[in-house]
């Protein structure tokens, strides 16, 4: 394209950063910003960072180290490259940023990138800009929708983001402090959202938001509406098939989000639910509000309203003051859950958060060691999950080409993915698959088209709606 300007966005982190860093390059396109794929013929790089954890953290500076050569390689050729940091490490660190790594421009935080345009004419003017205030206005209000044709290019599956911010206070955790406090937004703002994406032709909607499950937006109706209402009005919207929301908080599980797993057939019967740790001490020392009782019995309540509902979950190794017992209690509560995958971290000390400061920080080779034991027994229950699908059958949603020739790949209800011969004109389609084998990364599986019977066809209909 004549006169681009080339924009490469890398992100770390969550979800939230994904979309993120696509609402930020919609917000440059009207300044003549187009998106490349890689650093090296970009006129614009960004960093959208995260902190979670120090390797996270970390791994954005030595990015920077690379992007220095870069930067003064094409400084030799009479090219400008300007280099913009933002999301969470930016928020946290600020101009400590500046500062260890001075070739950077411009520093923004995660509620500043609706400002982007006008940061980067400053970055131009001053040398270098930094931005990472809690600004008073809505960032929301203030981005540029991408256009149809971004949004069909981004495929059939897509992130809207509808809460954002913390205000539980987890003892180990650094999102209340770089996303800020707890927000949602309205109703209509989020269908209007949904709406326009559903026209572009996705099919499959996630909610996201750093806990979901809070979500206390402004209805049509001028009161506060709760994530269940929220869905069941999403689930109208024609074209829009599947629904999904992470990451939700245990103690945020209302009845009336119960209700909607028991409810609505487009909501996707998979869940991912934090629990953190198995040992009551260990969750009372961080701050999570809840019990391995609470927790057991927020899947049991999910579960007797959606039978065919799996987990997910997220577990700490490691946390200060985790003995074996503990430990153990982690162990036992995978194996009662049930959980069919998870992520699981070593416990790593975030500066400014109450546990950093905890007495009796766990040796890195405990951590190691249980790291590695509870990765070994989550992958066979997910190896054991997987196993079980085989014979079944599943609905797929077809994404994209499968890795051969005359394959489609696509993923099952619990977003495993799923390869079958097909032709491409299924993408966008959710179609029946009998699941024949399960290898290590993917399910396999043959359409199962007899069995488009009375049962799915609504589903069918809706979706040509
Ligand atoms: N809002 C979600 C999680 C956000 S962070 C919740 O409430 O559960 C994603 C995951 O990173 C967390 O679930 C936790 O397992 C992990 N995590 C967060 N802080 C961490 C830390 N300091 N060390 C190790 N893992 C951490
Ligand atoms: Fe962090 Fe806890 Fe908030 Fe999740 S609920 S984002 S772990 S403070
Ligand atoms: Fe990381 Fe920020 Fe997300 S710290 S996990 S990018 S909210």
């Amino acid at each position: 394209m004549n006169g681009a300007r080339k924009l490469f966005v890398n992100s770390y982190g969550c979800q939230m950063n994904v979309y993120d860093s696509r609402r930020m390059m919609d917000t440059l396109a009207p300044e003549g910003f187009v998106e490349t794929g890689s650093a090296d013929d970009a006129e614009l790089i960004i960093l959208n960072t995260c902190h979670i954890r120090e390797k996270a953290s970390e791994k954005v500076y030595s990015e920077l180290g690379r992007l220095r050569l870069l930067k003064q390689a094409a400084e030799r050729e009479g090219r400008n490259i300007t280099i913009a940091v933002g999301g969470c490490v930016a928020q946290a660190e600020g101009r400590e940023i500046l500062r260890r790594a001075p070739m950077v421009d411009l520093v923004f935080g995660p509620q500043n990138y609706h400002r982007l345009p006008e940061l980067l004419a400053r970055a131009k003017r001053d040398g270098q800009a930094i931005d990472t205030d809690f600004p008073v206005e809505d960032k929301f209000d203030h981005l540029t929708a991408p256009s149809v044709a971004a949004t069909r290019a981004r495929g059939v599956t897509a992130f809207v983001t509808i809460q954002e911010g913390c205000d539980k206070f987890c003892t180990f955790c650094v999102v209340p402090y770089t996303r800020g406090a707890e927000s949602s937004r309205p109703v209509m703002k989020i269908v209007a959202e949904t709406e326009r994406l559903a026209d572009a032709g996705v099919r499959e909607i996630t909610l996201i938001g750093q806990n979901v499950n809070a979500y206390h937006g402004e209805g049509p109706d001028g009161r506060s509406w709760t994530l269940g209402q929220l869905l069941y009005r999403l689930a109208d919207i024609p074209g829009i098939a599947r629904l999904r929301y992470t990451t939700s908080h245990p103690r945020d599980v209302d009845d009336s989000l119960v209700a909607t797993h028991r409810d609505l057939r487009s909501l996707m019967p998979y869940l991912h639910l934090p629990v953190q740790s198995g040992s009551d001490r260990v969750l009372a020392a961080m701050n999570r509000r809840h019990t391995r009782r609470d927790y057991l019995a927020a899947i049991e309540r999910l579960r007797s309203a959606q039978p065919a509902i799996a987990f997910s979950s997220d577990f700490i190794v490691g946390f200060p003051g985790e003995g074996d017992d503990d430990f153990r209690d982690t162990m036992s509560l995978i194996e009662e859950a049930g959980f069919v995958s998870g992520f699981s971290f070593k416990y790593s000390p975030r500066p400014g958060t109450p546990a950093a400061d905890m007495d009796e920080q766990v040796p890195e080779d405990i951590k190691s060691a249980r790291l590695a034991e509870l990765q070994a027994l989550i992958e066979r229950q997910h190896a054991r999950f997987r196993r079980d699908c085989v014979g079944r059958t599943l609905d797929v949603l077809f994404e994209k080409p499968g890795r051969h020739p005359g394959q489609i790949a696509g993923r099952s209800p619990y977003l495993e993915p799923v390869q079958v011969s097909g032709p491409d004109t299924l993408i966008g389609e959710i179609v029946p698959v009998t699941i024949t084998a399960a290898g290590p990364n993917s399910l396999f599986g043959t359409i199962a088209r007899s069995n488009i019977a009375e049962d799915r066809m609504p589903l069918t209909q809706t979706a040509g709606a």
